[in-house]
């Protein structure tokens, strides 16, 4: 059973080795891929501060399909290059977003959405992108996006080593 207390999130350098160790922990010997991305998200949902979504979007061919998430029922499709989603898995790049009303093309899912951060991933043979949103403006830094690329990176050694044979 997940029991983690709340963590506090102002110190970054310590919040996210933090939700790492909760994370192994989360992860322990499961090897399913879809059962460890929803947890993720369930993780990052419940811990982080100021946050209204928090999900994968899996690439199938030129598509971003939604995948896990924790939020309001969210848009099932977003074309490679379109939106915040979009671009960020066409460039392969983190993209912090302080003010998504002045991000161009910006696909709005949850009217109370603010700012986003968005990261790509590959592990196995799933690509795709996390995405999450905040009502408050300019609510991620750079440290939000070093940290959790450092947890997706966990997430993939995860799978990795624990591939079904
Ligand atoms: N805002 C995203 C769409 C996904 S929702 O926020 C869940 C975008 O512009 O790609």
């Amino acid at each position: 059973m997940y029991r983690a207390d709340k963590l506090r999130e102002q110190d970054k350098t310590d919040f996210y080795p933090e939700l790492g160790n909760i994370l192994t922990a989360l992860l322990g010997d499961e090897k399913d891929c879809l059962a460890n991305m929803a947890n993720f998200t369930g993780l990052l949902f419940h811990q982080m501060e100021d946050v209204n979504w928090v999900g994968f979007y899996i690439l199938r061919g030129q598509d971003l399909v939604l995948g896990p998430y924790q939020g309001k029922p969210a848009c099932t499709r977003i074309a490679v290059g379109k939106g915040v989603c979009g671009t960020a898995a066409l460039g392969e790049e983190t993209l912090v977003v302080p003010d998504v009303h002045q991000f161009p093309g910006h696909i709005a899912c949850d009217a109370c959405s603010r700012s986003e951060l968005v990261v790509p991933f590959k592990f196995q043979q799933i690509q795709g992108v996390l995405d999450l949103d905040s009502p408050r403006p300019n609510r991620f830094s750079q440290a939000d996006a070093l940290g959790l690329e450092a947890l997706l990176a966990m997430l993939h050694n995860h799978l990795d080593k624990n591939k079904r044979g």
